[in-house]
């Protein structure tokens, strides 16, 4: 029976992507036994794996982390009690490995005893001679350590592989992460509330596994609850591997309002009249929001619904691009009062421009001028899900500054097998629709995405329409 690997776990130990490994299954160079993989087939295919490399997988990260725009997130180890409770399985199947080998070699001790004391009896002396020449030949070969086994000895002591039920999305719990923080992290939409212990819709139950308390809660579950194996998501962390029956959201309608006090972070230019607003809400009291939706921001006594230009993933950030304009007085407050430590009101999600989750397709992204927000939130979703599916982004702008995030957009390219970049600065909507059914000759076999300012938005509705585009695969904002 061949060692099995999810295929999350197979692209950490040979370092590289999920994307990457599943376009190797479609062609055919890597089996797949219900959407795993065997540590041999992995090792066919990636037969450089050292241990010394270890940084395979980190490399990954950090491709990803350049491409979120460099900011890095503050990673901790598990805390000692998970460590020692990994440590401490870890050692316990060795040492029945270890019992399980000392009564193999009794009993072959035995055997050669028993054949020694009949070698008169005719084919003895040669079964005995068979086995010792068979035994000679194992216990001679210097086999090298086997380095994917090692290797993912030493990942599961470091992380935790979580499997979601009834959806069979999976994901990684590291270092000091609550399930729902590592959830979250890995883009994957699970119900929750207050994020602090609070309210109980982080609900879920582990059907197999162990989970420890590692934050306070007041939300108390019920015997009968604690007795089926319910858990909370916020408060608890992954001792080891887990499959836990959890509720993901569905739709935006399933996500009521908040009103969270969040602070600024950091209020940064972006390029010529863009200015990033960098908000930080507090460490127990999360936004719940899917990508691509807006919130209404208060400061002092003005306010403006913005799309947040971030994703859930992306922890506690929540980003705002704010374009100059003198008509605006949010504007004009963030380009010329507010400072980092100033205190803003965050009230929403709002909208429904948020990634069909389950839907195969690849896609198109189309930003126009400072639409590029709500689409930079649903880029940063659908490249936290791993998506193997081609990920094409049209940025159209007509201000000779408007790619005000364009090295970010290259360095998503540069990074990513799957993503591609078109900077547009001519035309209108109906020219860009026209280059796209050039670049991609089944226009109808994607999914399409498109947001900027009200005309543009029509224009490109009405030229799809023209293109018999279906329109059950378009999603549009306006900004
Ligand atoms: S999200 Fe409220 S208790 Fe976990």
């Amino acid at each position: 029976m061949p060692r099995l690997l999810t295929l999350s776990r197979a692209a950490r130990l040979v370092g590289t992507s999920r994307v990457a490994l599943q376009l190797k299954i479609r062609s055919g160079e890597l089996p797949s036994f219900d959407g795993m993989v065997s540590a041999d087939d992995l090792l066919r295919l990636y037969p450089d794996i050292r241990l010394e490399e270890d940084g395979g997988f980190e490399q990954v990260r950090e491709i990803k982390e350049r491409a979120f725009g460099r900011r890095v997130r503050e990673r901790l180890l598990p805390s000692q009690e998970i460590l020692s409770q990994r440590l401490y399985e870890q050692s316990t199947e060795l040492a029945d490995l270890r019992s399980h080998l000392q009564r193999y070699h009794a009993m072959m001790e035995a055997l050669r005893s028993r054949i020694r004391e009949q070698e008169n009896k005719p084919g003895m002396a040669a079964l005995g001679a068979f086995l010792d020449g068979q035994l000679a030949e194992i216990l001679g070969a210097a086999e090298a350590p086997n380095a994917l086994s090692v290797m993912d000895d030493m990942l599961r002591v470091m992380s935790a592989h979580v499997t979601l039920h009834p959806s069979g999305h999976d994901f990684f719990v590291e270092g000091a992460d609550t399930l729902l923080e590592a959830a979250l992290r890995a883009g994957l939409a699970v119900s929750y509330g207050c994020s602090n212990g609070n309210c109980g819709l982080c609900k879920a139950r582990v059907v197999s596994g162990e989970v420890r308390k590692v934050r306070p809660h007041d939300y108390v579950l019920s015997e009968a609850e604690k007795s089926q194996g319910y858990t909370l998501l916020c408060a608890h962390a992954a001792v080891g591997d887990l499959v836990l029956e959890a509720l993901e959201t569905g739709s935006a309608g399933d996500i009521p309002p908040q009103q969270i006090v969040a602070r600024i972070k950091a209020v940064e230019a972006l390029g010529e009249g863009v200015r990033l607003l960098h908000l930080q809400t507090p460490r127990n009291n999360r936004l719940r929001f899917l990508a691509g939706q807006s919130a209404t921001l208060t400061a002092g006594d003005t306010s403006a619904q913005l799309p947040i230009a971030s994703c859930p993933c992306d922890d506690r950030n929540l980003h705002f691009h704010i374009e100059r304009n003198p008509n605006d007085d949010f504007a004009r407050q963030v380009f010329d009062v507010l400072r980092a430590g100033d205190a803003v009101t965050v009230f929403g999600p709002w909208g429904d421009f948020v990634l069909r989750a389950d839907s195969p397709r690849p896609i198109l992204f189309v930003a126009s001028e400072a639409g590029f927000a709500p689409v930079k939130g649903l880029i940063e979703h659908a490249m936290s899900l791993d998506r193997a599916e081609l990920l094409h982004l049209y940025w159209h702008t007509q201000r000779p500054a408007g790619h005000y995030l364009a090295n970010l957009c290259r360095s998503w390219a540069g990074a990513l097998d799957n993503f591609r970049y078109t900077a547009c600065d001519e035309g209108g909507a109906a020219d860009l629709v026209g280059r796209m059914a050039r670049d991609h000759a089944d226009l109808a076999a994607f999914d399409v995405y498109a947001a900027g300012p009200g005309s543009f938005v029509q224009e490109m509705d009405a030229a799809l329409q023209r293109n018999r585009f279906p329109a059950s695969q378009l999603r549009l904002e306006i900004v």
